[in-house]
């Protein structure tokens, strides 16, 4: 009898640890983010077939709808520069989005294009220069703003001059562009972060203080290798969004936090078909108010866009509005740091 007592007691102990165990366990960051609420709506039946939410290791970014300053701002002043970074951050973006490829000498730049043609009137990749001989290009070349003779001859701004520009008072979207063609891209990124004590941090509205973006899955993977616990986004084109089988959505949970899509491919029903995976979904690139609207309506949680203003513009209405069932619960503020204004 005496043993049967000690079983149960035993059994009951086991239980109990068990249960606080799964209680306490699901979200290592602890921010109250979209697993939680997903696993509420998987409970209630979801569409799809999530199973518990998100159980990925891949930490949670926020649950309200962010703003990515997608290359700076490229109206006002030419794009991936740090006249660009300055107004984005100055309006009061989220994050500053920064593509990086790298030169000769293994320097990473923030330039979007593989080619240095279309925005600096040059020739030729950027792979082919040495950071001296890429100075020496005007990233301002092609910049059909306003404000043209004021952006003349501004540089390629490497990323360590963005970092030392902005230290912690900015977030950062960090894309790594063309990995495969020049390795060592992950580790000099992650270098740099650590310089500037950019890692692992947040800012005081709980978001990420760097969030990295790619194309590129080994890309990411080698990230998460070098670094576990970085917030990734997978990007993904149409063609290769529209093939995405859920298999592959699983295996994108064990080093993603979510992924990037082209808005004109995205509709409700594949974001909540991606929210109840547990995954972050922001959509690139939307420079209308009107379909800025229906993108947050439908339940995303960034946007990229180049006119982060009229973004910004909106969430401030939607926060102040009475009657507002968005997820906006969060005032992005403006900064007097950065002083440029595209009204200066
Ligand atoms: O990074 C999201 C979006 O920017 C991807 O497109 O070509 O503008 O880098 P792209
Ligand atoms: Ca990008």
């Amino acid at each position: 009898m005496g043993n049967i007592k000690n079983f149960l007691l035993s059994f009951t102990i086991l239980l109990t640890i068990i249960s606080a165990g799964c209680q306490n366990g699901v979200h290592p960051e602890g921010i109250g983010g979209k697993g939680e609420t997903n696993s509420e709506e998987n409970k209630e039946g979801s569409e799809y077939a999530g199973e518990s939410g998100k159980e990925t290791g891949a930490p949670t970014i926020e649950t309200g709808v962010i703003s990515i300053a997608h290359r700076g701002a490229p109206f006002f002043a030419p794009e991936h520069t740090i006249p660009s970074y300055e107004i984005a951050a100055g309006l009061g973006a989220d994050y500053i989005e920064l593509d990086l490829q790298m030169t000769k000498d293994g320097v990473l730049v923030s330039i979007h294009d593989k080619t240095v043609g279309r925005t600096t009137g040059g020739q030729g990749e950027v792979a082919s220069y040495t950071l001296k001989e890429l100075k020496r290009l005007d990233a301002g070349h092609s910049f059909a703003g306003r404000e043209r003779k004021r952006y003349a001859h501004v540089k390629i701004p490497t990323l360590e001059e963005v970092l030392e520009r902005f230290g912690d008072s900015v977030n950062y979207y960090i894309e790594i562009k063309n990995p495969a063609d020049n390795p060592g891209m992950e580790k000099a990124l992650i270098d740099a972060l650590k310089k500037f004590q950019l890692l692992h941090k947040k800012d005081k509205n709980g978001l990420p203080k760097v969030i990295i973006q790619s194309f590129s899955p080994s890309s990411l993977k080698s990230v998460q290798r070098m670094e576990p616990g970085l917030p990734l986004i997978r990007l993904f084109n149409e063609k290769d969004f529209a093939s995405l089988t859920d298999d592959a959505i699983k295996e994108l949970q064990t080093y993603a936090s979510g992924v990037g899509l082209p808005y004109r491919s995205v509709t409700k029903k594949e974001i909540d078909r991606l929210h109840s995976y547990g995954l972050d979904v922001h959509v690139y690139t939307i420079n209308d108010k009107k379909t800025m609207e229906q993108y947050i309506d439908y339940g995303v949680d960034g946007i990229f866009t180049d006119h982060i203003d009229q973004l910004l513009e909106i969430l401030h209405m939607r926060q102040n509005s009475p009657n507002e069932k968005s997820r906006i619960h969060r005032l992005p503020q403006k900064s007097d740091e950065f002083g440029i204004r595209p009204s200066d």
